[in-house]
């Protein structure tokens, strides 16, 4: 096999054969295939697609390509939620602790921001002592003693994967359905979990600026899950404005505890009990009631445990920023738009993400918003904090937010968060 004839055929439009993805996974993952032939073939793969079969068979290529792990020893069901990224997305920081407090265990492999969007794992470091590496014997046990737990991925799960996606991210090849279709799904089938509910994420904040696109991604999302025998359902949510009231690590740590106590915003409150409900349902727990364990403290519990066994301390006061700025509203009506790609490149520039994968990130960054689309705002109100350790920023940060927000007459129409379900 040659790969200059694998670059070829795609580059024609052709459908690569099983042995041909077979072969060029393998040899990218050894080396054998350089980098600059790997860019050819994901361009080509962007520009004319891939069939249903190849999908598949390049999905099962890039688990083969690492280890599988096996939660067959677990008492409980598992069930893991996986969101394509968005602007405030703090919900996986809620939902884990709530639906172990269902009776679900839930191994949530997460991973870092890059660009606009945040990482899970970004804002949970911001947690005095947390640690978001751990060997799989630690992993197991943790999901055992506190029922969730939100680590890094190891390794050797999907390592084909890990190379791509770093290629991908520098050669302009993100933005394809089979390749973020399969780069998921590799990693979730490979971890084991035995359902899975995606929240594919639609509007200027997310990858997916439409809901067709959106939906074409989803259902090959579900589509793969299903076949590889994860009960795999899909959510489609808005993400045309930052979800809650902030953007940033610290500040979304403290809005998911303000929901773990039972309060928190409208928004994230919504979004966690919608995607709790179907994690509960596809783990076979359709009877369970994640409002009342939000409400009753038992998911404050479950977060307390998970917290503690990765090192963390849940008491310890979360980091803040040295230096604040506030926006205030230039007239008064009613927030008709707040952008959430606009908010989260403010947050960004303001230290809460980093440009290149080993770049730190400032815990205490980021936005907080005093208002959301619809809410009524007076002529000098507060309408944005933004938090930072380098006030150099304010006025890049502040840049980034000159087209984000509109005050009007009229709020355009409530979106609601779930759009579609698949
Ligand atoms: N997240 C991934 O893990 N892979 C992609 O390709 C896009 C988002």
């Amino acid at each position: 096999m040659d790969v200059i004839s694998v670059i070829r055929a795609k580059r024609d439009g052709k459908a690569l054969t099983d042995e041909q993805i077979d072969w060029v996974i393998d040899a990218y993952t050894h080396g054998a295939v350089a980098d600059e032939q790997m860019s050819a073939l994901a361009m080509a793969i962007l520009l004319n697609g891939m069939t249903r079969a190849e999908i598949a068979r390049w999905t099962a290529a890039m688990i083969a390509s690492g280890e599988r792990m096996d939660f067959s020893t677990l008492t409980r069901p598992t069930a893991d939620k996986h969101s394509t990224g968005g602007v405030g997305d703090k919900i996986t920081l809620p939902l884990a602790p709530l639906v172990a407090a269902c009776g679900a265990a839930v191994p949530q492999l997460s991973g870092r921001g890059l660009g606009h969007t945040g990482g899970t794992l970004d804002k949970l470091e911001a947690i005095p002592g947390w640690r978001a590496t751990l060997t799989n014997s630690e992993l197991l046990a943790t999901l055992e003693s506190a029922g969730a737990v939100i680590c890094a991925a190891g390794d050797g799960l999907a390592p084909a994967d890990k190379k791509l996606y770093a290629l991908r991210d520098v050669t302009g090849t993100v933005e394809s359905v089979p390749l973020i279709a399969s780069s998921i799904m590799s990693k979730k089938i490979a971890e084991g979990t035995g359902s899975l509910v995606l929240d594919v994420k639609v509007g200027s904040g997310a990858f997916m600026k439409t809901l067709d696109d959106a939906r074409e991604l989803a259902a090959t999302m579900v589509g793969l899950g299903n076949d590889n025998g994860v009960r795999t359902v899909a959510l489609l949510t808005d993400m045309s404005t930052p979800l809650g009231r902030t953007a940033g690590n610290a500040l979304e740590v403290r809005e998911s505890l303000d929901v773990l106590a039972g309060g928190g915003p409208a928004d994230v409150v919504e979004l966690t009990l919608a995607l709790a409900r179907e994690m509960l349902t596809a783990a076979g727990l359709p009877d369970a009631d994640p409002a009342k364990a939000l409400a009753d403290g038992s998911a404050m519990d479950h977060w307390r445990r998970m917290i503690t066994a990765q090192g963390g301390d849940p008491d310890a006061p979360l980091p803040q920023a040295r230096e604040r700025h506030t926006v205030h509203a230039a007239a008064s009506g009613t927030l008709a738009r707040m952008d959430a790609y606009d908010v989260g490149l403010a947050a960004w520039r303001l230290g809460a993400g980093r440009a290149h994968k080993e770049d730190p990130v400032q815990a205490g960054a980021g936005v907080e918003m005093h208002a959301k689309p619809g809410d009524p705002v007076t002529e000098g109100q507060p309408l944005l904090t933004l938090h930072t350790d380098t006030p150099e920023k304010f006025p890049y940060a502040l840049a980034a937010l000159t087209g984000a927000y509109a005050i009007g007459g009229e709020a355009a129409p409530q979106r609601c968060i779930v759009l579609d379900r698949i």
